[in-house]
């Protein structure tokens, strides 16, 4: 398993751009599978999450052509199976995101059942309730999923907890039900935007689109001649750049992003100290070399701040001025990293769903790992501001959902490289 190697100290500044967003391109690459005609997909991210997509899609028989500036046309003529298989699920939790359109389109989805991750339960009861109220037939066996419709009708589905690919999963399963289908209580998140703006594109009729009610009026087919569809940035790598500038006190301009999609994390880089100045495609953060003050963060679906950014702002406190509370109330096990930043000398201490994070002087560097994205990246932002060489191990984490980081923070000042295997 390739690793990375930080050396602390480095002051990060420069212009970097930011890639397209992960969350968003895995639900249109799977929401593709609804078009009758070939659509190009484009500012789509190198990442693994992505190649496990194609990997995904290519076994049911889809053709995928990609070129060298990643974007993908997608050709679903030749499709002949329905199937996500275990193998795939077991890499990748968004595979699910296939069942809404294979059912809606097709009339039948076999796929793996997620099971736990490393975040918490993470089950997808939500997605498989609104399915069966659209008149599905659903059967879980021998760790599948096994979905059935002749056609899918229109219903109206109150979301009991807000969730991303819920939502999506729905909404495209409702792109070509029979009838009106109202979704209340649906996640607001951009990227569940980006998809509906998607799908509408190829003749969806979706309204209330950022909302948290959705409504869309089925239609008989989708697919539009020579459609190519940009993803949005990624709001989340983009944060995770400027906590990187922020913790080393650094200076630092990204571009190709969309500040208005991260007003709750650039708010918090402000209370942190930051200088922020926003244009529409870039954001300039400035610390004048400072150290961050600490910042208390509550996370909580869009608009508040993301979950998705938790582990770096606890990345941040771990080395700030003054003592500050996380709270995670999206996932119940979301703090893998708390421990491994201990290990570097952070002084965190967990008390159910709150970190309280004590700023210390300066980490230590340290082997450390973790096992999910945001956790992995979290240590290689500790170990841009910890003491000596710290060895960032299972990397393979942080290329699922980052595009080239090491080169991407190289070219910011930091002192980074990657040991193969
Ligand atoms: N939940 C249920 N039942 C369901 C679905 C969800 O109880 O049927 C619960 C979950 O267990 C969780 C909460 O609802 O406690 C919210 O989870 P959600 O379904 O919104 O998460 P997700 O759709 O599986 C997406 C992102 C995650 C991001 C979350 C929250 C994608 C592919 N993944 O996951 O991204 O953390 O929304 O914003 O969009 C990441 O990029 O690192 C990542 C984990």
């Amino acid at each position: 398993m390739d690793k990375l190697i930080i050396t602390g100290g480095k002051q990060l500044s420069g212009e970097l751009r930011i890639s397209g967003a992960k969350n968003s391109a895995l639900p249109i690459l799977a929401g593709a599978l609804l078009s009758e005609t070939p659509v190009t997909i484009g500012n789509i991210p190198h990442l693994h999450d992505i190649t496990t997509t194609m990997e995904l899609l290519g076994r049911m028989g889809v053709q995928l052509i990609i070129d060298e500036k990643m974007n993908i046309e997608i050709d679903t003529s030749t499709i002949k199976n329905f199937e996500a298989p275990y193998e795939l699920v077991r890499t990748m939790r968004a595979s699910i995101l296939v069942l809404g359109p294979l059912l809606a389109r097709f009339g039948s989805a076999h796929v793996s059942l997620p099971g736990g991750c490393a975040i918490g339960t993470r089950p997808v009861d939500i997605h498989l309730d609104g399915l069966a109220k659209m008149g599905a037939d659903i059967k879980v066996e021998g760790g599948y999923i096994l979905a059935q419709a002749k056609r899918l009708k229109g219903a109206n589905l109150v979301m009991e907890k807000i969730t991303v690919t819920g939502t999506e999963n729905l909404l495209m399963a409702a792109t070509l039900a029979k009838g009106k289908t109202v979704i209340e209580n649906a996640a607001k998140e951009p990227e569940v935007s980006d998809l509906a703006h998607f799908l509408n594109k190829m003749g969806a009729k979706i309204t209330g689109i950022g909302t948290d009610i959705l409504e869309i009026d089925g239609v008989d087919q989708l697919g539009a001649k020579d459609l190519h569809y940009n993803i949005l940035p990624d709001r989340i790598e983009t944060g995770t750049y400027l906590v990187a500038a922020a913790m080393t006190g650094g200076n630092i301009t990204v571009k190709n992003t969309r500040p208005s999609i991260l007003d709750a994390v650039l708010e918090k880089l402000k209370e942190a100290g930051a200088e922020i100045s926003t244009g529409d495609d870039w954001i300039k953060l400035d610390m004048k070399g400072k150290k961050p003050q600490a910042v208390s963060v509550r996370t909580a679906p869009y608009p508040a701040f993301p979950t998705d950014m938790q582990a770096q702002f606890t990345a941040m406190n771990a080395i700030a001025e003054g003592v500050a509370v996380i709270t995670e109330t999206v996932f119940e096990n979301r703090f893998m990293h708390v421990q491994e930043m201990q290990r570097m000398g952070a002084d965190i201490q967990l008390e159910s769903h709150n970190a309280i994070c004590k700023g210390v002087e300066k980490l230590a560097a340290a082997p450390v790992m973790a096992t999910d994205l945001r956790a992995s990246a979290s240590l290689v932002l500790a170990g841009l501001v910890a003491e000596g060489d710290t060895m960032v191990d299972r990397i393979y984490h942080i290329d699922r959902g980052y595009d080239h980081i090491e080169e991407k923070l190289a070219q910011l000042g930091a002192k980074i490289r990657r040991i193969p295997n």
